[in-house]
């Protein structure tokens, strides 16, 4: 999809569509509007007073062949109270309209910004609304949806002057949203075309293109570094595990920070002798969503060039049961030298990012961010709306929360509490991988606190919002690449205060 900024005046736009949105105020007489409302002989004022355009977000008023324009239609989106609009309910319009028009065998279109909006952030978002829009997961259906695609979207509503900004947004807009796909394509693959080998392959050929270092690690390294929690996990499956390490290291960039992002890479989660139940199981195909947006978050950053350094790093490994597999009862030693007593094999996502974390620091990692599909718990307490977000450090917490407000990612804060390592005390070893039937979240989480020690430390558990059950009006159903737009505006900001 090729897109641009269009400056040309309304009446003047030959397109397939014209697109803008409407606020839930009634007003047809303000600013874009007005002007629609002017150009079109009254059409707009007569689509609100007769109740078919409410505004009400979301919600979709199309008009064919609108008299006084050159567009063949004109398509409103709702986009809710004019106060509490934002880039986060451009970016879902954006999405709403291609989802809506591509449906309709529509071709190309013009999304047009309301009066003031014409700025860089968000044509960005747009931009970003689009292209993650844009994603479909027909790759394995031999009959694609044909002639169903968008060739041009312009972005329309902004000046000869303004144009250098909705430009810079746009550029910046798609190799973000890129990004995002680029993950989710990963997660959408199933396990037997998604080994641990297979992402690794993914990871180095991205990072050729984009001009990462990238080093690709087996079981032999796994058990020269001694990485005996993230080797337990591995040691049943019969595909061998990878650690990836990719390095964005800008010459000019202070020697710190440096910023780890951990990510959970379980290409398939059976529970491995803790077997999980049959029914729901194939969706643990997602399980390495958290490496897999690592990866995605490297690879906008390598092309985004912010100023601050940046290693990613994925466990990858299946989790199968086997004559060779870890049972119950046995007793791990971490990469750091803690014990770990398995209690559930099932628990498996904590002990790869246990070593994850603990080789991000020995690497020089000054902070840490990790993403894990880690929890059904987290599913229990927060739903499939927010994923949950843990943090050791409240100013880290504050800085990575502002990203959110910009990325639309919404995700919710819970406790480390001291008070729950209690539950994670084994009798024979330092700890267990489990913390017992209450808290099942935190204690995931407490236990990947004990690997960081000191750093500055944000967990997510994406188990939730990784995978999406629906089909909606802005997005697909399936893979939703969560955590790379917050990670990647995360990075970009600590880029500029260095
Ligand atoms: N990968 C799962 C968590 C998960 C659940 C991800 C639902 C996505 C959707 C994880 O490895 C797991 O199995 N966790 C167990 C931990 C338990 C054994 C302590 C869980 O949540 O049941
Ligand atoms: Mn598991
Ligand atoms: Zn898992």
């Amino acid at each position: 999809m090729k897109i641009t900024l269009d400056t040309t005046p309304f009446e003047a736009l030959e397109t397939e569509a014209l697109v803008t949105y409407l606020f839930e105020d009634g007003d047809a007489s303000q600013g874009r509007i007005g002007e629609l409302d002017k150009l079109t002989g009254g059409l707009l004022a007569k689509l609100i007073r007769g109740g078919e355009a409410t505004g009400k977000a979301l919600e979709t008023t199309l008009v064919h062949a609108p008299a006084g324009l050159k567009a063949a239609r004109l398509l409103l989106i709702g986009a809710g109270k004019r106060e509490q609009f934002n880039t986060v309910t451009l970016r879902k319009a954006a999405g709403v309209a291609l989802r809506y028009l591509k449906s309709r065998s529509v071709h190309n279109f013009v999304f047009a910004v309301r009066e003031g909006g014409a700025t860089e952030e968000n044509a960005q978002a747009i931009t970003e609304g689009a292209i993650a829009a844009d994603f479909e997961t027909d790759k394995y259906k031999t009959e694609k949806k044909n002639n169903k695609h968008i060739e041009n979207l312009a972005i329309g509503g902004y000046s000869d002057d303004q144009k250098a900004a909705g430009e810079k947004g746009i550029a910046r807009g798609r190799i973000i949203a890129d990004a995002q796909n680029f993950a989710r394509d990963l997660v959408n693959e199933p396990g037997n075309r998604m080994t641990p080998t297979i992402l690794a392959d993914r990871a180095r050929k991205m990072s050729e293109e984009t001009g990462l270092t990238c080093e690709i690690y087996g079981p032999d390294k796994l058990k020269e570094l001694k990485m005996g929690a993230f080797w337990s996990v591995a040691q049943g499956s019969d595909e061998e595990p990878r650690l990836i390490v990719m390095r964005y290291e800008p010459s000019g960039a202070p020697t710190k920070p440096v910023l780890g992002l951990v990510g959970k890479g379980i290409t398939f989660d059976s529970g491995g002798i803790s077997i999980k139940p049959s029914d729901g199981m194939e969706k643990m195909k997602y399980d390495m969503a958290g490496g897999a947006a690592m990866v995605g978050a490297m690879r906008a950053i390598a092309q985004l060039k912010p100023n601050v350094r940046v290693i990613g790093i994925v466990c990858a490994s299946e989790n199968m049961p086997s004559g060779k597999a870890q049972k119950p009862g046995d007793v791990q030693i971490a990469m750091s030298g803690k014990s770990i007593e398995i209690i559930n094999t099932d628990a498996e996502g904590r002990l790869v990012l246990a070593d994850g974390l603990h080789y991000a620091k020995q690497l020089g990692c000054t902070h840490l961010i990790d993403a894990a599909t880690l929890t059904g718990a987290c599913v229990v307490a927060l739903g499939m709306v927010n994923a949950g977000v843990f943090a050791n450090d409240d100013e880290f917490y504050d800085r990575f929360n502002r990203s959110l407000r910009k990325s639309g990612e919404k995700m919710w804060r819970l406790p480390v509490d001291e008070e729950y390592r209690e539950m994670i005390k084994s009798t024979i070893a330092d700890i267990m991988n489990t913390g017992g039937r209450w808290g099942g979240a935190v204690t995931a989480a407490m236990f990947l606190k004990e690997f960081v020690g000191d750093t500055p430390w944000l967990h997510l558990d994406i188990a939730g919002v990784a995978w999406m059950e629906d089909n909606k009006p802005w997005i697909a159903k399936g893979p939703s690449g969560v955590a790379v737009r917050s990670i990647v505006e995360f990075v970009r900001e600590l880029g500029k205060s260095n």
